[in-house]
């Protein structure tokens, strides 16, 4: 399975207080921002370094330096609430969006938005949504990153489930997923068992 958990004890006990019903949208939004840092440090792991000529105060020298050029893209809303996490370690990146949202009854994705830096064929992709429950926002937004020719995709979210991993694996082998947590299962209405809720509420206090 092409799959990262990011299962560090700090990041797991920050993940168990996002579950936590009594949990509210401040902390719920600082828990998910803090968590994005944590896991860009794992996501970005094999970016590559390029020898680029410097001055210390005491010689010139060769330094080993990251000049891949990256997007940070959310699936709005519930993934704007990992974007400063990611950007707080890169803040150079540039930061696209697509809009999705579940049709209630279908569970199929459907788009509303979408600006994407004009350049977003040259650049490393962050995809990120903090849940992956059936797999099918995650399948489309890639599948548009795609068709706008970007190579490089990296899926991150804070909770999975297996559904949503088989599905992407499925559509998508060539993407590197990411998660913090990987849950038991979907129930039937599509949340993630024992999951977090409904992330974009939560972070945005819409219910
Ligand atoms: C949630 C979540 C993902 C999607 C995951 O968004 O943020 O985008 O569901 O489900 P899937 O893997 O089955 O596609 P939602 O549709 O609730 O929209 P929101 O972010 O606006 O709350
Ligand atoms: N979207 C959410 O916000 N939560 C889930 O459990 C599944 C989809």
């Amino acid at each position: 399975m092409n799959l990262n958990i990011t299962n560090h004890p700090l990041i797991t006990h920050k993940i168990s207080l996002m579950r936590k019903t009594d949990t509210g949208s401040k902390d719920f939004r600082e828990l998910a921002e803090e968590i994005s840092t944590l896991m860009c440090y794992e996501v970005t792991r094999d970016l590559p370094l390029d020898d680029i000529e410097i001055e210390t105060p005491i010689t010139k020298t060769t330094a080993k330096m990251v000049s891949k050029k990256m997007a940070v893209v959310p699936i709005l809303r519930a993934g704007l609430g990992m974007v400063d996490g990611i950007v707080n370690l890169i803040p150079n990146i540039k930061v696209g969006h697509i809009g999705l949202y579940r049709d209630p009854d279908t569970l199929e994705p459907v788009e509303y938005y979408c600006k994407l830096p004009s350049d977003i064929e040259e650049r490393d992709v962050f995809l990120v949504d903090p849940m992956l429950a059936t797999g099918g926002s995650a399948s489309a937004a890639i599948t548009f990153l795609k068709n706008r020719g970007v190579k490089t995709i990296r899926s991150v979210h804070l909770i999975a489930a297996p559904e949503g991993v088989e599905r992407l694996n499925k559509e998508h082998p060539d993407v590197e997923i990411y998660c913090a947590a990987l849950d038991e299962k979907l129930n039937d209405h599509g949340y993630i068992v024992p999951g977090l809720g409904d992330a974009g509420d939560r972070i945005f206090g819409t219910k």
